[in-house]
């Protein structure tokens, strides 16, 4: 078996945004750092990293924050922004401070634009965010739309023929897969990325998106529980369904 890494205990504290060198120094004198009940008082202790680290380390009696190779899912909610080129509250506000204080830091994996809502991955694993977000991955991604107009009937044809080209762009879209729920609502799975597509593939029909919600990438599904503006940590179960039906 190969042997875990090992970090210095004030290097490892500090990345994972529980103060400056200084301030986690402090912690540590001050034996608020227990490793299996015991304190550790000295912050230059190399730490090895291994799985159960977040159990069996504790911070001020909690248990310490997950370790780099975090993955969150986030129920975005409308109006808050993955991007500092929309105005507005980003996404990271959502999160605890501690976390928005991480290094490596955690990035959204793809974006969702300001008005659209629901499942949102966030990740400090780059390899991760661009195997999930990469073309080549083929990732399906299901969305719930809510229509200004009626359907006409012929969408589930024309998204799925291959051949439908977005204003302004030179390359049709790859096959999406349209299911209509009501008059005005529809499923539809997508698995590119393009700007704004889903609503832009409405606009090309003749029909305007009056509410976007994503609830799925992959085979994995917004839990019902996690309500707007909630996040949790993704286990490895749930990861591996994100690569499920790509
Ligand atoms: N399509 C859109 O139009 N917006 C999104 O946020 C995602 C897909």
């Amino acid at each position: 078996m190969s042997k875990a890494p090992t970090v210095r205990l004030d290097r490892l504290l500090a990345n994972l945004g529980y103060g400056s060198r200084r301030e986690v120094q402090d912690l540590i004198e001050a034996g608020y750092v227990l490793l299996d009940g015991d304190a550790v008082i000295d912050g230059d202790e190399r730490i090895a990293l291994t799985p159960d680290l977040a159990a069996r380390m504790t911070v001020e009696d909690e248990p310490l924050d997950p370790l780099p190779g975090l993955v969150l899912m986030l129920n975005k909610p409308v109006g808050v922004t993955c991007s500092h080129k929309e105005q507005g509250p980003l996404v990271y506000s959502l999160l605890p401070e501690r976390w928005r204080a991480r290094n490596p830091a955690l990035s959204t994996v793809g974006r969702l634009d300001k008005e659209t809502s629901g499942l949102l991955l966030l990740t400090d694993d780059g390899a991760l965010l661009h195997r999930i977000i990469s073309p080549k991955a083929n990732i399906p991604k299901r969305y719930d739309v809510t229509l200004d107009r009626p359907l006409r009937g012929d969408e589930a044809s024309i998204f799925a023929a291959g051949t439908l080209m977005l204003e302004g762009e030179d390359k049709p879209l790859l096959p999406a897969q349209f299911e209509a729920v009501s008059a005005q609502r529809a499923f539809v799975t997508i698995t590119e990325g393009r700007y704004h597509q889903v609503r832009r593939m409405f606009a090309a029909v003749g029909n305007h998106v009056t509410a976007l919600h994503r609830d799925r990438i992959g085979a994995l599904a917004l839990p019902d529980d996690l309500a707007a503006g909630q996040n949790r940590v993704l286990g490895e179960a749930e990861l591996a369904q994100v690569f499920q039906g790509a």
